[in-house]
């Protein structure tokens, strides 16, 4: 199967973006193929300007994908602002899709923010979402590595299970 995987945070030190690298490398273990889109190198324009080349290069892929795993940060309890505009611009070739979160926040308080993602991908283009999703926060992570075996230990089952029914959904 052609899973994208969309790390949709554009901070310099993005903590999402290490649990989307965790999660791809676990899925090409697997044997799947893989795109991965990292949001910081996308220029992008809010919906109401022109789409930018690379803009239009991710909804063809996110059309051309069999599936999807958006990570996303936490701002102001809900998705983080770049993933917003991705998602408002770039995801119409997302419809009923199978998709993931992997999710990284500041504080454990805000575990339930995941479902602004949940409800934009299900109302908006009736996305099927894995019930599972990988919820890290700052004390998870050291010097740009995910140091918590828990935290691990969901990569591995959510890496799992995306691989199991994704394919199932496939066939
Ligand atoms: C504008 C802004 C708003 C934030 N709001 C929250 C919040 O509501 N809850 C929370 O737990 N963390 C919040 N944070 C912290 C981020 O979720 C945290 O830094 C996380 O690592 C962001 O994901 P990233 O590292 O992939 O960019 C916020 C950070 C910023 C910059």
């Amino acid at each position: 199967m052609n899973t994208l995987i969309l790390s949709g945070s554009v901070s310099e030190t993005s903590r999402s973006f290490l649990l989307c690298k965790a999660v791809e490398k676990q899925l090409i273990a697997k044997g799947e193929a893989i795109t991965f889109i990292d949001a910081r190198e996308i220029p992008m324009h809010t919906e109401h300007r022109h789409r930018t080349d690379e803009m239009k290069r991710l909804a063809e892929q996110v059309k051309q994908a069999d599936n999807i795993i958006i990570g996303m940060g936490v701002h102001c309890y809900s998705v983080n602002d770049a993933l917003k505009i991705l998602l408002d611009t770039c995801f119409t070739g997302a419809i009923g899709k199978f998709f993931g979160i992997l999710c990284a926040a500041g504080g454990e308080r805000s575990y339930l923010s995941t479902m602004h993602l949940t409800q934009i991908c299900m109302n908006e283009w009736r996305m099927i979402q894995m019930p599972r999703i990988v919820f890290a926060t700052e004390k998870d992570f050291k010097e740009n590595i995910i140091t918590s075996t828990e935290v691990l230990e969901r990569i591995e089952l959510f890496s799992e299970e995306f691989h199991a029914i994704g394919r199932k959904l496939l066939a």
